[in-house]
This record gives C-alpha cells, sequence and structure tokens, in this order.
C-alpha cells in the first residue's frame, strides 16, 4: 500500500470507498495500524483516558501528547498520522493554535492536526491552513467540553441542534477542513451532513452512511475496562485474553512450573561446570 496523502483522502470519498480511521497512543499500537494498513492513524486526546488515567481529556498536555505523537510516528508507515489538538491548546487564538500545531509537526512528527469546535475556531483552521498544516475538525458531542455540556451526550437531536451542527460543518467546510469527524448524532444528520459537503465526513455514533468510521484503539479490541458507549463495538476481546495471561502467569510462577528448565533455561557444558565447582 501506498502513503496517504490528504488528495487519497478525497478520492476515497469521490469513490465511495470508506475511509478507516483508527487511533494508536504508541509505538506498538502504530505498527499494527500500519501492517494492516488503515487510512488514518489519529494519536486522539482519548490518551488522556485510555493509556494515562485521566478522567478527562481536558488534563492532557501538549508535552504528553508530543510524547506519544513521536512513539506512534516511529511506527507509522503508510497512515496519514493526525494529532488531536489539545484542550487549551488554540483556544486563546489562531495564532496560538499556529504555535501548538507548529510543535506537534516538528516535534511530534505528526502531518495534520484535529481541533474540536464550530465556527467560533474558523480563524484558527484558517491560519493552520494558510500555513500548509491540513485540519481534520470535529463536531457533534466535543470531549473537551464535557464539562461545560454537562456530560457525554448525543447531539443534534433537536431541529435547531442539528441546524446548528449543519451549519457548523459547511463553515468548516469552507474555512479548509480536509476532513471532519462526525461524534454521536443521530445517523439521519450523520448521512444528510455527509450528502451537503464535499469533504469527507469520519463518523462515530455518526450512522452507516459517513465517508469513513474511526473508533478508539482500546474501544476497539476491548481492552477498556471503563464505561462503553453505544456506538462502540469490540471487535476483540483482549481484556479477556490479558486477564487470563497475566492470571496464568503469575499461577505458573507461585507453582514452580515456570520457567521448565529445559524448555526456558540456559545450560553449562558439564566439564566446565565441574571445574567451576
Ligand atoms: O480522541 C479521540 O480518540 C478522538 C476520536 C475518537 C475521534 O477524538
Ligand atoms: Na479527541
Amino acid at each position: 500500500p501506498k502513503k496517504t496523502t490528504i488528495a487519497r483522502i478525497a478520492d476515497l470519498r469521490a469513490s465511495n470507498i470508506p475511509i478507516s480511521v483508527l487511533t494508536a497512543y504508541d509505538f506498538p499500537t502504530a505498527r499494527a495500524c500500519s501492517a494492516h494498513p488503515v487510512d488514518i492513524t489519529l494519536v486522539g486526546d482519548s490518551l488522556a483516558q485510555v493509556c494515562l488515567g485521566y478522567p478527562s481529556t481536558t488534563r492532557l498536555s501538549l508535552d504528553e501528547m508530543l510524547h506519544h505523537c513521536r512513539a506512534v510516528a516511529r511506527g507509522t508507515s503508510t497512515p496519514l498520522l493526525v494529532a488531536d489538538m489539545p484542550f487549551g491548546t488554540y483556544a486563546p487564538g489562531p495564532t496560538d493554535a499556529v504555535r501548538a500545531a507548529v510543535r506537534l509537526v516538528h516535534q511530534g512528527h505528526v502531518e495534520a492536526v484535529k481541533l474540536e469546535g464550530g465556527e467560533e475556531i474558523i480563524p484558527h483552521i484558517s491560519a493552520l491552513t494558510q500555513i500548509g498544516i491540513p485540519v481534520m475538525a470535529h463536531i457533534g458531542l466535543l470531549p473537551q467540553r464535557s464539562t461545560a455540556l454537562s456530560g457525554y451526550r448525543v447531539q443534534g437531536r433537536t431541529a435547531a441542534s442539528a441546524n446548528a451542527l449543519v451549519r457548523a460543518a459547511r463553515a468548516l467546510e469552507n474555512a479548509g477542513a480536509f476532513a471532519i469527524v462526525l461524534e454521536a448524532m443521530p445517523s439521519q444528520l450523520g448521512e444528510y451532513i455527509t450528502r451537503t459537503l464535499t469533504i469527507p465526513t469520519i463518523g462515530i455514533g455518526a450512522g452507516p452512511a459517513t465517508s469513513g468510521q474511526v473508533l478508539v484503539w482500546d474501544d476497539m479490541l476491548g481492552t477498556w475496562h471503563g464505561h462503553k458507549a453505544k456506538f462502540v463495538r469490540h471487535f476483540a476481546d483482549v481484556r479477556k485474553e490479558v486477564e487470563r495471561g497475566v492470571a496464568t502467569y503469575v499461577h505458573a510462577v507461585k507453582d514452580r512450573s515456570f520457567p521448565n528448565a529445559e524448555r526456558e533455561g540456559y545450560a553449562i557444558d558439564p566439564t566446565e561446570w565441574a571445574s567451576f565447582l
């Protein structure tokens, strides 16, 4: 497979081939995304919860994000590499957004950035795209605002809210976003926004008609112990395998069945051993 470019993402949408996006937070997950290649690897700020144990993405710093981006970049070959801009790194204004995004490119080795928000971040997106940093937009459920929004709720369930999301999606496309994540909204609205726009939509809980899908690595593999949102499907039960492995290992150490002297041990030539003794 060839390196995913921005043009390739547009081509997939034009050809009606669904775009696969998966998050990664470290070198091995990046390698897995590259080996069975997804189109886009996203260093999501879900990193905060699923890898670092924070209660919310708002706790994640830019330095923490950069540390993980570098590890993911080292394991990434063909997928387009996108990183979330952490909470607070772009809201102050377009200049701050450019400064933080340039660090993500320089020091995090990512190719594009993702920002949560609607019309209020149009100037930020314009500033980034003008200097050549591709931007993925993100509307609907905005985890960075979950406190202000009183939790993680499905968006666009009233006519007024659906209207606001359609307006935001159009404005973000016009500002130059190359794609847009639609999170937690009715399937009908996901389809409507996808038909309204020319850029690809990447859905998570936005129904089957979006141009692509994204899931969090730990949700997709079932490694995660937390709440399972309705839109999550487990494509493996890694948690069960991990539990089985750890418990079996501990048991084998305790009953001395691990290691086996022959199978898992090294030997010394008997005459060498005799002269040592
Ligand atoms: O942080 C994240 O993982 C995300 C995706 C789920 C879209 O933003
Ligand atoms: Na995110």
